[in-house]
């Protein structure tokens, strides 16, 4: 971010104090701040008892001895899945919505949670026939359709650990994934819809197991494209025809608090992703009271809206778990919002009367750049509480996002938080907080912030600095899968000293005159392009994994509407400089990136060129190459091997 849009942010005089109605009704209340303060793990083992069903209840809430490696209400029992279904039946709040499902070409489906419940019994009968039991990975590799939750669930039901990989990745993708976690099984769909046409799934499981032997012994496949798919016999079976066979009725055992949930894989700086792990009694709790109070919510009467896809973390807490945990009726979507007209969001708010809505800023910049006509048509009066997660929110998005979709009035509550995290860190609490744009502002009750210096001092406003969590929360990862080293590399070594442990988040943050936090984006070599992580190493190790490829250098480049957009510079092999045109070895490179990793990788520029800029030790300066990227002047060059090689760049991509 440039010092001035900084320098503005920092300055931001327009305050959104809550109207004194929203107060006066508002779940979250101040005192939640003063109940932290006073015994913060204490405030969380209330949260926990108050949010959650214990099977057998905990008597210890935070286990701290072994850092950095986390324990919460360890000796407590809880099943995750009962948590978010059978309570809300015995409760007799069976016949309420769960899901307002809403498939792209228009078909649609409401499910209730008594049958939410019955669905995920069976599933977790069929599971277990298939020899899943506690402990057991699970890679799920669906649409946003029903059945992920339902998969979900049902993984989580028997104590089992789902891996769910976006159904945008390639096959190639889906395998490393499967094979760091040894999974056994694979839930998948024959297709779903996307952009008005059917993309396959299928296709890219039987390549993903195809080649070397795989841990995956079966292949159950959801019907929702209905295009045709090979079989694999003795492999593959219909999730229909699974769940047929299976018992209708399944008792939910009680697991060890720290029983693993589930692992997901995010980008970090080395080419290869992590699998984050998080567990279920902590990660539960917290994700239950940061959904119930940052977004206000009234589970009887509001209809909840995230846009994220399940695979993920945003998915994961704030489509799966939060939401259901609280018993919430919710909206899903399967398909793209501009299918197949540019108002289909909005349609579907008038259509559902959702009351809170969560999405990202990339989306909120794409709708303005369309202008208001398109969500003039409809009537958007049921919101009240817009949220906004993955990537900081500029003042003039967030302006327009409430003047537009909230009607001038629902406050906007900009939530930072990370896979690793598990749940919404930093944000403002709609009714309590006086809000204002482009900050995410304050650490939630019962969550510790601090911005260092490089030296790990705490800096003061109005400096700038490196954002930490300084002591454990409920929801933190408690692991990169099969990786302990890793983890304590990553996030524990930069700032911990001895008994003092700080987890690194890899953001920048200023804290404004106000107090207020202000996200500057990553320090480190992950890009956020459209609110999705990407690591440049890993599209640079897919770059040289081409032949014509020698040598290649991967920036994140500021891009208006997707927030970074994805810019190669890449040094053909010097047989085939003069086998294809600059143009044709771009458009083959920005084609394989896509294959190897997945659309949302795919390069929105490959520059060919003869040099890199790198200094005497050989390091890349990719600083450098951002200037060139972003059309800037470009910057100092005086470590340089050789200081000349920027301007024959420069000179050349003009
Ligand atoms: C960025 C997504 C500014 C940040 C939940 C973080 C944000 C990364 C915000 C995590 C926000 C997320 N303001 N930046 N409100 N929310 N980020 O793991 O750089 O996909 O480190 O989790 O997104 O991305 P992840």
């Amino acid at each position: 971010m440039s010092t001035n849009s900084i320098d503005s942010l920092l300055h931001e005089s327009r305050r959104f104090p809550p109207s004194a109605e929203f107060a006066a009704n508002a779940v979250a209340k101040p005192e939640l701040y003063d109940a932290a303060k006073a015994d913060r793990t204490n405030f969380w083992a209330e949260q926990a008892r108050e949010l959650l069903h214990w099977h057998k209840p905990f008597t210890q809430t935070l286990d701290w001895s072994n850092p950095p490696f986390a324990k919460w209400f360890a000796d407590g029992e809880l099943n995750v899945a009962y948590n978010c279904l059978d309570r809300h039946v015995l409760a007799g709040n069976g016949e309420r919505v769960a899901i307002h499902w809403e498939g792209e070409p228009g078909d649609s489906r409401s499910v209730t949670y008594a049958e939410l419940t019955a669905e995920v019994k069976r599933a977790a009968n069929a599971l277990a026939a298939l020899g899943i039991g506690q402990g057991d990975r699970v890679a799920i590799y669906l649409p946003v359709i029903p059945e992920a939750i339902v998969a979900m669930l049902a993984v989580a039901r028997l104590g089992a650990v789902h891996s769910v990989v976006f159904g945008g990745f390639s096959a190639e993708s889906l395998r490393s994934r499967i094979d760091d976690a040894n999974a056994k099984l694979v839930i998948t769909a024959d297709g779903g819809w996307r952009k008005g046409k059917v993309f396959p799934l299928k296709p890219a499981v039987d390549a993903a197991l195809s080649g070397a032997a795989t841990s995956v012994t079966n292949v159950l496949v959801v019907k929702r494209g209905e295009n045709d798919v090979e079989w694999t016999e003795g492999r593959d079976l219909w999730w229909h025809d699974a769940l047929a066979a299976a018992d209708a009725e399944h008792e939910a055992q009680g697991f060890e608090a720290e029983n693993p949930l589930y692992i997901l894989y995010t980008s970090g700086t080395t080419g290869k992703p992590k699998g984050i792990l998080h567990t279920s009694g902590g990660y539960l709790a917290q994700v239950a009271f940061t959904h119930k109070n940052v977004f206000d919510l009234h589970p009887a009467t509001d209809v909840y809206w995230c846009t994220a896809d399940v695979g993920w973390v945003t998915g994961h807490s704030y489509v799966v778990y939060g939401p259901l945990a609280n018993g919430a009726t919710q909206v899903m979507y399967e398909g793209t919002p501009d299918t197949p007209h540019p108002g289909r969001w909005w349609e579907l708010i008038e259509k559902y009367k959702v009351s809170i809505f969560y999405t990202a800023p990339t989306a909120i910049r794409s709708f303005m750049k369309l202008g208001r006509e398109i969500p003039d048509k409809f009537d958007l009066s049921s919101l009240r509480v817009l949220g906004s997660v993955g990537e900081p929110i500029n003042p003039e998005a967030w302006i327009w996002y409430r003047d537009a979709i909230g009607g001038g009035t629902a406050p906007i509550v900009d939530t930072w938080w990370q896979t690793e995290t598990g749940a919404i860190m930093i944000s403002a609490l709609p009714g309590v907080t006086s809000l204002k744009p482009g900050s995410a502002q304050t650490p939630l009750p019962g969550i510790k912030i601090d911005i260092l210096g490089e030296d790990g001092t705490r800096v003061d406003p109005p400096q700038g600095g490196l954002l930490v969590v300084s002591e454990p929360w409920p929801a933190m990862l408690r692991g990169i899968w099969g990786d302990p080293e890793r983890f304590k590399e990553t996030y524990w070594s930069r700032f911990s000293t001895e008994g003092d442990y700080k987890y690194f988040a890899g953001d920048g943050a200023h804290v404004d005159q106000d107090g207020d936090i202000v996200l500057l984006g990553r320090v480190d070599d992950v890009m956020n392009v459209s609110g999705h992580r990407l690591s440049t190493q890993e599209i640079e190790s897919a770059l040289v994994s081409h032949p014509i490829v020698a040598e290649a250098a991967v920036v994140g480049a500021a891009d208006e509407t997707t927030g970074q957009a994805v810019v190669a510079f890449v040094i053909l092999r010097s047989d085939q400089e003069k086998a294809q045109t600059a143009e044709e070895a771009s458009t083959i490179l920005r084609a394989h990136v896509a294959e190897q990793i997945g659309a949302i990788a795919r390069p929105r520029q490959v520059f060919v060129v003869s040099e890199l800029p790198k200094t005497r030790s050989g390091k890349i300066m990719r600083r450098l190459l951002q200037d060139v990227a972003e059309g800037r002047e470009i910057g100092d060059t005086t470590t340089l091997a050789d200081s000349s090689v920027m301007q024959i760049i420069s000179d050349k991509l003009k």
